[in-house]
């Protein structure tokens, strides 16, 4: 048998919990060694082809697992029983491939082979995308990045494969930029962030699928021969399908098992494939969506991919959502927020929809700051003098204030609102506003003065969901005026909130590699928009979570999770983001029942325990229609989820019982230096004559002494092996119990 043991083991073992005292990048020749406390992906050039071969992506290892590539009995190809790092078409590989390019000549065939490395400190930033960042410097980061230069001889097209290791978080991120260096034009027609080949072995796919109103479904399936796959075509990550992937293996659970996890830094269309070979390899891949590329490239241009961040866990499902919590919040999301407490806030849309005037706008502020919350959001209806937007059929693209609705300006209600005083304190009530800058009404006048700006593909008809079109982000002149709109806002009125609002999906585009052009546009007007308003807690939002990604976190800190805001339904939806985005990124809102979305009815202090594991909490009703009870339980609730936002902002969390398999969903958040947690409880159905399962609490001190709820003290031991036995009445009932560790 022919072996392949190559060397590369100057490491050292110095525990069962990973490898230590080892560079993050290892490079013996052409082969090496990315290295993440608990995970090692290591790769060589395979010395006949200058093919990139993968020969290990798992758990800490010091040299390459032994092992014997070729098929069992041969087969009929020269590539499939390869474990390709960036295969290419056309040569004998009959997978689905990582990169199509037409070359100048008309065909689609590549050949790229290594040519060159460079290994550079830290984490280059990626021209006009969302990324990671991080630093070689600071001790506890210790990031590094690998560039393999590939090139094809036959097309003078050249692929940098950029691998960028953050070793505490067990992360290896990978983009990959083509450049053409020929003398014709060439489109890439594929371009995946990710390629990664698996060995032999059975694993199960796990991903986030939904809809409007039911976004983030977690949902998991056998990996089979075959090509199986899920995506985008929307032009944004969409509410179908979240741009996700996670590998587990069959016994994997939250708590054990082998756990790979794949997550687009990316908010357009996107594609994953998960391909099991007929030699019982898998493959996944995952990236912008061929399906609307295309993107042409003359002689010197570049294309860069976005990123995708791999994440590897021995330790579960669990612990991989950990692991992209701790890197998202220290090393994509840039917001000043990313680990400040969030305001609670008061959110017109479900109380009041588009149906106001300045009067009962300044009456719901009032009503907003007697109840504690500390930041009242106008949403939609506050705009449009020619076209008022009393309804949703009119009005975007004119962001004045309405003067029917508004007389005395914008600037003077939000004057008289930051007068009023959030209760039982001094400080003033601050002020939040709505905008949907991406989309326009035909109704409008920016329509009548630039027709030519909304999305449009020749003469064919421009097809209106909820009444409106999609302005064309691509072109320059709509990113300025984009940002002139609402910077026009920011500059004279007081905001201290925006909520970016995007209302439906791309359609007629003009060009495939529009959908890109266009995100490209949007990443624009993020980046100048926040950086010039950093003072502003910007929150995203399409139609509840339809853009609710890695890419979006980049800039805004927090999403709008789902219009659903019925609260059993919410937990499977925070439970299902929380698989991959931190529940610090979350908006979570009380509203009134029976809710708007589902007609069910749950009580106060359910809606509310469910809503505070979101970061965002707020309500969204109208307190003046909603029962004199449920409105006196309020400040109650207001001052809990105060007193708890700050391990839910910077606190690790683990799902105890999944709402999908347990009557009694719950999880826990564990403060940073595990002095403080937060344990949420939750009965959906009551039952009669049984008795309630005990909850096992994971995560602590198993020595350390606990104070539970103010009351009995136990150790971390007694709490995770011997559990809680917590006594529920009703349907509906919850508790949220605080930890307090006290030796
Ligand atoms: C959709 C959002 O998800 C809602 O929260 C609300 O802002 C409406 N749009 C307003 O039109």
């Amino acid at each position: 048998m022919n072996y392949i043991i190559p060397s590369l083991a100057r490491v050292t073992v110095n525990s069962t919990a990973g490898l230590v005292g080892r560079p993050s990048i290892e490079v013996d020749g052409t082969s090496f060694a990315l290295n993440g406390r608990n995970v090692s992906y290591r790769f060589h050039v395979d010395a006949q082809t200058g093919d990139i071969i993968l020969t290990h992506f798992g758990g800490p290892v010091t040299e390459d697992p032994v092992q014997d590539p070729s098929a069992n009995g041969g087969g009929w190809s020269t590539q499939m029983h390869l474990r390709r790092e960036f295969p290419d078409l056309g040569r004998g590989d009959f997978r689905t491939p990582a990169v199509r390019i037409k070359q100048s000549q008309g065909h689609t065939v590549s050949g790229f082979r290594y040519k060159s490395h460079q290994v550079v400190a830290g984490k280059p930033p990626l021209p006009g995308l969302p990324c990671t960042f991080g630093g070689a410097d600071k001790e506890e980061e210790g990031v590094e990045t690998l560039v393999l230069h590939l090139w094809d001889e036959c097309s003078s097209v050249a692929a940098d494969l950029a691998y960028s290791v953050f070793p505490e978080h067990d992360a290896v991120v990978r983009s990959v930029s083509i450049t053409n260096r020929g003398s014709g034009p060439i489109t890439v027609e594929k371009l995946a962030s990710l390629s990664v080949d698996l060995p032999h072995d059975e694993y199960e796919m796990l991903q986030l699928q939904g809809e409007w109103s039911r976004e983030c479904t977690r949902t998991r399936r056998k990996v089979d021969y075959g090509l199986q796959g899920f995506g985008s075509t929307t032009g944004y990550s969409s509410h179908y399908n979240n741009p996700f992937l996670s590998l587990v293996s069959p016994d994997t659970t939250e708590s054990h098992g082998d756990a790979w996890g794949f997550s687009l830094v990316y908010s357009g269309s996107f594609l994953v494939e998960v391909e099991k070979s007929p030699q019982g390899l898998t493959r996944a891949l995952i990236g912008m969506n061929p399906s609307q590329l295309s993107w042409p490239l003359g002689p010197g241009e570049t294309l860069v991919s976005p990123e995708c961040v791999s994440i590897f866990s021995s330790a579960g499902i669990g612990a991989m959502s950990r692991k992209f919590h701790r890197l998202y919040r220290r090393n994509l999301i840039r917001s000043r927020f990313v680990n400040e407490t969030r305001p609670v806030l008061l959110n017109s849309w479900e109380g009041l929809h588009c149906d106001f005037d300045g009067d009962t706008i300044y009456k719901l502020a009032q009503e907003s700051a007697d109840l504690g919350a500390r930041l009242f959001v106008l949403d939609d209806g506050w705009f449009g003098d020619r076209y008022p937007r009393v309804d949703d059929r009119a009005g975007l693209g004119d962001w004045t204030v309405n003067p029917r609705r508004f007389p005395d300006g914008l600037r003077s209600l939000v004057d008289r609102i930051n007068k009023l005083k959030v209760a039982g304190s001094d400080q003033p009530l601050q002020f939040g506003l709505w905008f949907e800058p991406e989309m326009i009404s035909k109704k409008s006048v920016l329509y009548e003065e630039h027709p030519e700006w909304v999305l449009h593909a020749g003469e064919y008809p421009r097809s209106e969901t909820r009444q409106q079109l999609v302005l064309n982000a691509a072109l320059p002149e709509v990113q300025d005026f984009i940002i002139r709109s609402v910077a026009n806002i920011l500059d004279t009125v007081p905001v201290t909130y925006v909520k970016w609002d995007n209302n439906r999906g791309m359609h007629e585009s003009p060009a495939p590699e529009n959908h890109h052009a266009y995100m490209l546009g949007m990443y624009r007007v993020f980046e100048e928009l926040t950086t010039r308003f950093p003072n502003v807690l910007w929150e995203g939002c399409a139609s509840g979570g339809g853009r609710f990604d890695a890419g979006i976190l980049q800039y805004f800190p927090q999403s709008w999770t789902s219009d659903n805001t019925d609260a059993l339904d919410r937990v499977h939806i925070q439970f299902g983001t929380s698989l991959v985005y931190p529940c610090s990124s979350m908006g979570a809102h009380v509203s009134a029942v029976p809710n708007e979305v589902t007609g069910r009815v749950t009580p106060i202090r359910f809606r509310a325990h469910v809503a505070m594991m979101g970061g965002s909490f707020g309500l969204e009703l109208d307190p003046s229609r909603i029962p004199a009870e449920d409105k006196a339980r309020i400040p109650d609730l207001i001052r809990l989820a105060e007193k708890i936002n700050p391990i839910v902002i910077r606190g690790d969390f683990w799902r105890l019982n999944l709402p999908e398999s347990s009557n009694y969903p719950s999880a826990l958040f564990i403060s940073e230096d595990g002095r403080e947690a937060v344990l949420f409880a939750f009965q959906i159905r009551a039952t009669t004559v049984h008795n309630f399962p005990l909850l096992k609490l994971q995560g602590l001190d198993p020595r350390a002494t606990y104070r539970l709820d103010g009351e009995r003290t136990l150790s971390g031991a007694t709490l995770m092996n011997g559990g809680v036995q917590l006594r529920f009445g009703t349907d509906y009932d919850s508790k949220v119990l605080l930890l307090e560790r006290v030796d």
